[in-house]
């Protein structure tokens, strides 16, 4: 089933490759479309990756799961398209997100089929060969072929899947027709047939929040961590923990995964390191237009390893193996700033990752990448280190009126240590910043001068007596 529009994508990885707005060290697809993450697995010594993808086009429609695999979750592989749309098989409108579990040896992936915009029954398919490139959509399909009483004709999709007690759950995401968002909680001895055990959530927590997509559903230390993607998608991702007694969620604390719904629709797996590893979309900033121009729009954050915090919060770090993309000679440096000083770093680039170090309590300062020599773009990472916040300002990024840029924040608390360390990566139009390895902010950026490559520091109204600074220049993982 491998279509024309799957052949070389090595050629059309070069076509894209001069333009500064595309990354080269987070995985994208070769061009076109891409949103969110789907089916991550670990088979055969390779991480498989599958996304959704339009093959025809930049922009959203007709929705395919395209593939990539890797041997250390940084370096990737294009493979043919895995799953495409088809009339026969109840899925002829879209091969929507979904997930794949190991049956006995056999990639499975469960994933939602769009036979019209009202009926998006819960399918399977099984792996064909090792490579995981041939698919066989099952003949028992659907597999879930009606959502329960209660749900909206357009909110039901997003299956995810795991073992519990010798046995499969599932959950679906969903909207309901008294305005609640819900997780739906179904069970099944063979994978095949389900039976439907009630929400495993449902609420109504923020009001324009119509349903909630892709969820993930996982255990995280000694607690249960729920995932939703509040839809409409421009509220991001929102979280509970909690205890599961393998049929009823608990929740004891919630709260926000990363910042303002640039980084949506995540996948959360287990691999058999005992590592729990998030992908998540971070969507496009700009119009439809500057997109079709580009010709590709979309891109996966890096890696996040997922950890609870000793305040019961969800945190990430990227996974360490990206590490190895740090160019040899970092510069490093330990410095003072004088109230107001602004100084030059000994870096530049568009893909870069920056570390620094202060003490708490000491004075505010900025970080500026991305900025032309006459700073008419910049892009802010503001660090106060008496109230322990962080700002991602956006405001000045590009020149550009198709983009939309604004100022995210995030806060550490009291007890949240002695330092402020923070990650900033860079990598074209996206970037990421963590505080501490724990806390994170994610952005799309779209400067519209070559020479926005300069990297500054400008220290706020009071002295910083003393900054470590780490700067690496950033390797593309791709070989051409
Ligand atoms: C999330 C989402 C999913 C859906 C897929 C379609 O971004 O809307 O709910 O399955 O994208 O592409």
């Amino acid at each position: 089933m491998t279509t024309a529009f799957s052949e070389n994508p090595i050629s059309h990885r070069q076509e894209l490759a001069g333009d500064i707005h595309r990354p080269v060290f987070h995985f994208l697809p070769p061009n076109n479309w891409m949103n969110d993450p789907n089916g991550l697995c670990y088979f055969r010594g390779r991480y498989h990756l599958f996304y959704q993808k339009n093959p025809f086009g930049p922009l959203w429609g007709f929705m395919h799961w395209g593939h990539a695999s890797s041997p250390d979750l940084i370096h990737w592989q294009d493979h043919p398209i895995a799953l495409a749309p088809e009339d026969s098989a109840g899925d002829g409108l879209g091969v929507f997100s979904g997930c794949i579990v190991d049956d006995n040896g056999t990639p499975t992936a469960i994933y939602t089929g769009v036979k019209s915009i009202i009926d998006t029954p819960i399918l399977a398919a099984r792996a064909r060969d090792s490579s995981l490139d041939e698919w066989e959509k099952i003949p028992q399909n659907p597999i879930i072929a009606e959502k329960p009483e209660g749900v909206n004709s357009m909110d039901f999709r997003d299956p995810y899947v795991w073992r519990q007690d010798n046995r499969w759950q599932m959950v679906v995401g969903a909207g309901m027709s008294d305005n609640d968002s819900a997780v739906l909680l179904y069970e099944s001895d063979d994978l095949f047939s389900w039976r439907y055990l009630g929400p495993l959530l449902k609420q109504r927590s923020i009001e324009s929040v119509t349903m909630w997509e892709c969820p993930n559903f996982f255990p995280l230390d000694d607690k249960f961590v729920l995932l939703v993607s509040l839809y409409p998608n421009t509220q991001g991702i929102y979280y509970y923990t909690g205890n599961y007694d393998g049929r009823v969620f608990t929740p004891e604390s919630q709260g926000y995964f990363d910042s303002d719904g640039i980084l949506y629709a995540p996948q959360v797996r287990r691999f058999p390191d005992g590592r729990t590893i998030l992908f998540g979309w971070l969507r496009e900033q700009r119009s439809d237009e500057a997109i079709e121009e580009a010709g590709w729009a979309g891109v996966l954050s890096l890696p996040r390893e997922l950890a609870l915090d000793q305040h019961g919060r969800l945190v990430s770090r990227p996974v360490r193996e990206y590490q190895q993309l740090r160019m040899p000679s970092p510069k490093t440096d330990h410095l003072s700033l004088n109230p107001g000083e602004r100084l030059i770093l000994p870096i530049t680039g568009r893909q870069v990752e920056v570390g620094l170090s202060v003490r708490r309590g000491e004075g505010s300062f900025e970080l500026g990448v991305a900025a032309s020599p006459d700073e008419t773009e910049f892009t802010l990472i503001g660090c106060d280190p008496q109230d322990g916040t962080v700002l991602l300002d956006t405001t000045h990024s590009s020149l550009s009126g198709n983009v939309q840029t604004g100022v995210q924040m995030l806060s550490l608390v009291e007890t949240d240590g002695e330092e402020m360390r923070l990650h900033v990566l860079l990598d074209g139009s996206v970037i990421e910043v963590w505080v501490n390895e724990t806390l994170s902010l994610s952005g799309r950026i779209y400067p519209t001068m070559a020479d926005a490559e300069n990297l500054f520091l400008r220290a706020g109204n009071s002295k910083v007596q003393s900054l470590e600074l780490f700067a690496w220049e950033m390797d593309s993982i791709w070989d051409f």
